[in-house]
């Protein structure tokens, strides 16, 4: 059985750096200490909590319940034909290190998820995405463990119900399932993905006219150096916000009043409106409320400029989604989890 730790602190498992302490942590290094943990009776009556890289979390107040630090690792091929790659990652897996191997391998299609932040574990949960691509795209299966029961279970992408940032984990399947590995098909017919203006102006900067899979990568991670601060030297958890969808007409309204409204129509006809443009608009971007501070080149990054709480980022966030709700009629979502 894997140790329990006490009081333990969380200061370096979450990316914003919060200074927030478990009552209790448990190291899950294979799917047998996972089980074993399911049924632990030191732990069994607490509320859990389960942690990749925390990355995509805020800590408001220290947990009262056991923590668990997800380390199930390996990544191999599982399958090859004449269409595609299927390569599998435990959920421990760091997300950019298997990005970068897979492309060492030759089994290009996720340099344009380069550098994101936390582990294989949490990709789907939130389905990761940047620069034209979706994880969903590429996603064959996840393997998930039912809390409950302690069964295992398989979901093809159909069955994660993908959405913008979102997925079965963080609705019906909230709280119930934790993901020992995801596998990934990676179609041998590669094309590079391009469309995003950022990755574009950055290869044409780099004079790049037919880009490598290791091209999209290197462009990738160069825009994100810039516009995206290193969690390990300023404290944060990438776009603090969705971007908010809204309905056409509520676009016409607002685009008849702001004309430089950036805004893309989706395929469902309503309209995902850009929540950085909205916040700079309201004249939060680099400003900062105590030690909680809005990131001078991304108004959607959220930072802790040293010592802050979880709290403190809160407050910050409401003060920014009450303005752009009074001045633009939408009320901005959190994407990370507020714990
Ligand atoms: N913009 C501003 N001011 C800002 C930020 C953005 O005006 O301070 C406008 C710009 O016009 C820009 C547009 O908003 O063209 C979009 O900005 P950007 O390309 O930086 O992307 P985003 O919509 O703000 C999303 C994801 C990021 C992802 C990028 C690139 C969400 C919530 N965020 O940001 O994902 O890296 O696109 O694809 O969808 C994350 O989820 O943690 C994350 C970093």
């Amino acid at each position: 059985m894997s140790a329990l730790f006490s009081n333990y602190s969380l200061l370096p498992h979450n990316t914003f750096g919060f200074a927030a302490r478990a009552r209790y942590a448990q190291l899950i290094e294979t799917e047998q200490q996972l089980l074993e943990a399911l049924v632990d009776p030191r732990t069994v009556d607490l509320p859990r909590l389960i942690l990749g890289g925390g990355s995509n979390v805020v800590l408001t107040r220290d947990f009262d319940g056991v923590v668990w630090l997800i380390a199930l690792h390996g990544r191999r091929l599982v399958k090859e034909d004449e269409h595609a790659w299927w390569v599998e990652a435990g959920a421990g897996e760091n997300w950019h290190e298997f990005v970068q191997w897979t492309l060492q391998q030759g089994w290009p299609g996720l340099e344009n998820l380069a550098l994101i932040p936390g582990k294989v574990g949490a990709a789907p949960i939130q389905n990761i995405g940047a620069y034209g691509l979706e994880i969903s795209e590429h996603l064959a299966n996840v393997c998930a463990i039912e809390l409950a029961t302690g069964k295992s279970h398989v979901l093809d992408a159909k069955d994660c119900q993908f959405g913008y940032r979102d997925s079965f984990f963080k609705q019906q399947g909230r709280d119930r399932f934790v993901i020992a590995s995801v596998t990934f098909r990676l179609p041998k017919k590669w094309q590079p993905r391009c469309v995003y203006a950022a990755l574009a102006n950055e290869l044409a900067k780099q004079h790049i006219e037919a880009p490598t899979p290791q091209d999209i990568f290197s462009a990738v991670v160069a825009v994100r150096r810039v516009k995206l601060p290193n969690p390990r030297q300023i404290g944060n958890a990438g776009s603090f916000f969705k971007n908010p969808i809204v309905e056409r007409s509520h676009f016409e309204a607002l685009i008849a009043r702001e004309p430089k409204l950036v805004a893309y129509l989706q395929e469902d006809q309503r309209v995902k409106l850009a929540a950085g443009w909205l916040i700079e608009q309201c004249a939060w971007k680099g400003r900062a409320l105590g030690r909680a501070g809005v990131h001078a080149e991304q108004a959607l990054v959220l930072t802790n400029l040293g010592g802050a709480s979880g709290a403190e980022i809160l407050e910050l966030a409401t003060a920014i989604q009450d303005d752009v709700e009074k001045r633009f009629g939408v009320r901005l979502e959190p994407e990370p989890l507020i714990v």
